[in-house]
């Protein structure tokens, strides 16, 4: 059968990858269940599965993309559902957001883990008002620590650098948050961020961790693992060969492959990191055997995945179960997202963001190539998962890249 003309674009997308020598195929370790775990996990599903709005987002079986990709089948978990914020995100700042606030109250009042609802609708805001949170965002982890500010009664203070589009920072005012925008790249705005909340008092939310800094990133972490519970869920018995997962300071990446890991023990899907190639820091750290920084403008039009530092808490658990890691070219997010938009055979249509496409410029990548299609072990019978960690969080920028708007591909 002939490539779909984007999947043969994509395919031809320059890609790097290497094997990570470290990975081990053991149990889930005592060294990643200090940072995540089931149990912990099960605070965070109770909590989340409780907010207004909550719904599994749906996970869509695409035969034809697998087909024409060469593999047995291909899963993609479209987050660009996730509650209206339209990216993953959602997830992890807000509990976290949350989780301070009943700290505060907690302090404040004596009453310890107060309810969310209680929260929400004002009880405790004598409290909760005069809290700040604040972090430095790409765009959807902002929006998801306004998001949560708003839902609970807080101030907010984001801080962007200069490659956020000011759709995504309108985006996250919308929220009623007050956002800064800096000179510099990712890694300078969470610094920043940083400095500021230390010397206003705030609390940063971060979705990064730094020596020190460890507790509110597990956090955030522990409710991004509940977009792999919900796709452990929907699979039923069936469980992935492969997951490719992006990364930005790999965060979402650890809390995905560490869920599926406790869950299956030896038995894991295997693990492939995809970043963009500009900006690589799990590739680094894959090479140099730690948690790497790499240096750079980062600015890739994967927007989401656009960090330099890898977050030690990440690295704690990927060190050890990311089986290899891949870079692939900006060139590839087009023809992704378009393949995604028309859907190959009788696939459903999908609206998928920038970021949400770096794995299959990657998958499309290694299946090119027979020899990474044989080191990875991806052929006729491998069943890969994806994570669509977006939709069209900068609807403008989705537009242009597909050709059409998002309303436009849903209608089709
Ligand atoms: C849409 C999207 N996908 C993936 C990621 C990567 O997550 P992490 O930085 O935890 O690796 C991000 C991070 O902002 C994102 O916004």
């Amino acid at each position: 059968m002939p490539l779909p003309s984007p999947l043969a674009t994509l395919a031809a997308s320059p890609i790097a990858w290497r094997v990570n020598a470290r990975a081990r195929r053991g149990p889930y370790g005592p060294r990643q269940a200090s940072v995540l775990s089931h149990a912990a996990f099960a605070r965070a599903k109770a909590e989340i599965t409780r907010w207004p709005g909550y719904a599994p987002t749906p996970l869509l079986a695409l035969p034809g993309l697998a087909k024409a990709l060469g593999i047995g089948a291909l899963w993609f978990k479209d987050e660009g559902k996730r509650f209206g914020l339209k990216s993953f995100k959602a997830l992890g700042g807000a509990y976290a957001v949350l989780r301070q606030v009943q700290k505060v109250i907690a302090a404040r009042t004596g009453i310890a883990d107060a309810p969310s609802a209680d929260i929400a609708a004002g009880k405790y805001r004598h409290y909760t008002k005069d809290v700040t949170v604040a972090c430095a965002t790409d765009g959807n982890h902002g929006r998801s620590v306004a998001w949560g500010a708003a839902t609970f009664g807080c101030r907010c203070v984001i801080t962007i650098h200069a490659g956020v589009s000011q759709g995504r920072a309108d985006a996250i005012a919308r929220y009623g948050a007050e956002v800064r925008r800096i000179k510099g790249n990712y890694d300078d705005s969470v610094r920043q961020a940083a400095e500021d909340a230390k010397a206003n008092g705030w609390i940063i939310v971060s979705d990064t961790s730094w020596p020190g800094y460890m507790e509110i990133p597990k956090d955030v972490m522990q409710g991004y693992a509940l977009m792999a519970d919900e796709a452990m869920a929907q699979l039923g018995a069936e469980r992935p060969t492969h997951l490719f997962l992006q990364a930005g300071v790999g965060g979402m990446a650890a809390a995905v492959a560490a869920h599926f890991w406790e869950a299956m023990g030896a038995a894991r899907p295997r693990v492939v990191l995809c970043e963009p190639d500009k900006a690589a820091c799990l590739f680094a750290s894959v090479a140099e055997g730690r948690a790497a920084t790499i240096a750079g403008d980062l600015d890739t039009v994967m927007a989401g995945l656009a960090a330099g530092e890898t977050s030690p808490l990440a690295w704690e658990i990927l060190e050890d179960c990311a089986d290899a890691a891949m870079t692939v070219g900006d060139a590839a997010a087009g023809p992704a997202m378009q393949l995604l938009a028309a859907g190959v055979g009788s696939d459903p249509p999908v609206v998928a963001g920038e970021s949400a496409v770096c794995t299959l410029g990657c998958l499309a990548g290694a299946m090119r190539d027979p020899a990474i299609a044989k080191a990875l072990e991806l052929d006729a019978r491998s069943t890969v998962l994806l994570f669509g960690s977006e939709g069209d969080t900068d609807p403008a920028l989705y537009e242009t890249l597909v050709g059409r708007p998002a309303d436009q591909v849903r209608a089709a």
